[in-house]
């Protein structure tokens, strides 16, 4: 006998009313990356991705464009009529699409991103062992409101007469503190057979998965409970801001936890916002409110002090940035100094042991090994040498208003303070740029390029103002 199919549905076409926000529920984010996007990581550990379906419908392009680089399947859920509807257009689509069913359905919920793909494969196991029809993932948080609740036949027994939804409880039965997590497995031709019988009886009027574990009962099939054992934040959906919040915060500790068992210190981890899919190497050192985000990778030694914040950004060994930096689509290379207060824009690229100080703004630039540039200043559309000095005040004047243009500087040159390099312009290797001038020519190797107003001293001149103005 060849092991059973198993292929994943992820319930995503809701709207999110309770969000009371534009944007769709499962577009929201935690640890950086929409829930959505969580949901379909984990499933893509269990199966592949040509065997998941992603059900959308509310806001369906603009939830499809988000996940579009997953390669899943989508479903269409036009009207969203309930998480029973949604299945209901899973059959259709495999009819329609001429696909044949897999022997077996997990359908996970595109608002409960914390699973993890070791529970959606013990639910899997479970339910193959027990020779189910519904497997439902179960929990027990401190506060059960909102959610669907479990009835087992006897409390010690693995099997589930019914789930009843929080609104459609007696009040007797708001206590029951078993819920539902929106997680499944099923038989699908079992799920498929009790689709068509459910109704809107409720007090949602909407089809509810739920009912198909009262309908399986009815028609003597098995349905059982596993209680997910990862913990309660694993299983909990998102459907206010505060829960999402809650489940963001639980994330980014979890990542930091990761993070200090590889040898990384961060301080007061709390405090700082690292996003799920940032790297760090070992004995790098994260001051309190540091906020790492997107796919920044920091390598070993460095220090990063409180308040700079990296987007997207790569950092090499035993790099300093100094605080309230921000980095965004950088590279900086091992041993460079950043900061503080440095704004490293897209495409930096700071050299080897490169300085690059305070109030410098930077972007599309190259800084090459050792060269220095760290007192307020501009460098924009810039290839910098190695060795060179940048002086205090030093703006690459790249914008003429309509076109951008380039300026370079080669290897050991001195750029006084307050000069302006209005580009196109080339300062050739060794050259000198007196303090405040305004380069508009290129400058020859090893020159000295001097382009201000001559200064007149005048001995004497200021005291006698002085004496005339007290005698007047
Ligand atoms: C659902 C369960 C509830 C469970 C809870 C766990 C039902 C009837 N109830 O309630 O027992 O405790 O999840 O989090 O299933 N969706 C669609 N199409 C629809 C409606 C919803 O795809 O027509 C999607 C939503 O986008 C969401 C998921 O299904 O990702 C769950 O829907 P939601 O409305 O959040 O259900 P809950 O009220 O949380
Ligand atoms: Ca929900």
């Amino acid at each position: 006998m060849s092991s059973p199919t198993f292929a994943v549905a992820i319930m995503a076409a809701g709207k999110g009313t309770r969000l009371k926000s534009k944007r769709p529920k499962v577009l929201h984010e935690i640890g950086g990356k929409p829930l959505l996007l969580h949901v379909i990581a984990a499933a893509k550990q269990v199966v592949q991705a040509g065997d998941i379906y992603v059900i959308v419908g509310h806001e369906a392009d603009r939830v499809k464009d988000a996940v579009a680089t997953e390669a899943t399947h989508f479903v269409v859920q036009a009207e969203q009529r309930g998480t029973g509807h949604a299945l209901q257009e899973v059959k259709a689509f495999f009819t329609a699409s001429a696909i044949t069913p897999p022997d077996h359905l997990l359908v996970l919920s595109g608002d409960v991103p914390l699973i993890r793909p070791e529970t959606i494969a013990a639910i899997r196991d479970f339910h193959l062992r027990e020779g189910a029809s519904m497997t439902i993932l179960t929990a027990i948080p401190s506060d059960p409101t909102g959610y669907g609740r479990i009835f087992r036949k006897s409390p010690e027994s693995s099997e589930v007469v019914a789930i009843v939804e929080q609104k459609d409880l007696k009040p007797q039965q708001r206590s029951m503190r078993e819920i539902n997590s929106g997680i499944y497995a099923f038989r699908t031709a079992s799920l498929f057979e009790q689709l068509g019988s459910l109704t809107a009886n409720n007090a949602q009027g909407e089809l509810y998965l739920t009912d198909v574990a009262m309908l399986l009962v009815k028609a003597g099939e098995k349905v059982v409970a596993i209680e997910a054992n990862g913990g309660v934040d694993e299983v909990l959906g998102a459907n206010t801001i505060a829960e999402i919040m809650h489940l963001d915060a639980a994330m980014r500790l979890d990542t930091a936890r990761r993070l200090m068992a590889q040898g990384v210190t961060i301080f007061r981890p709390e405090t700082c916002i690292v996003d799920a899919d940032v790297k760090i190497a070992a004995d790098t050192v994260i001051e309190p409110f540091v906020q790492l985000l997107g796919k920044t990778a920091v390598g070993g030694d460095c220090r990063i002090r409180s308040y700079s914040v990296i987007q997207d950004s790569t950092i090499g060994e035993g790099v300093t940035i100094r605080n309230g930096c921000i980095l965004d689509h950088a590279h900086v290379a091992d041993g460079a100094i950043l900061g503080p207060y440095a704004h490293l824009r897209p495409e930096s690229y700071i050299g080897e042991s490169a300085h690059v100080g305070n109030f410098v703004e930077t972007k599309k630039v190259r800084l090459g090994k050792g060269s220095k540039a760290n007192h307020l200043t501009y460098l924009g559309d810039a290839v910098i040498g190695s060795g060179t000095n940048i002086g205090a005040g030093v703006i690459t004047c790249n914008y003429d208003g309509v076109n951008k243009h380039q300026t370079t500087i080669g290897d050991n040159v001195f750029v006084g303070s307050d000069s302006a390099l209005v580009a196109p312009v080339v300062l050739g290797n060794g050259s000198l740029i007196a303090a405040g001038s305004v380069i508009t020519q290129d400058v020859p190797e090893d020159a000295l390029a001097i382009a201000r107003g001559r200064q007149e001293t005048k001995p004497g001149w200021a005291s006698s103002r002085r004496d005339r103005l007290r005698k007047s």
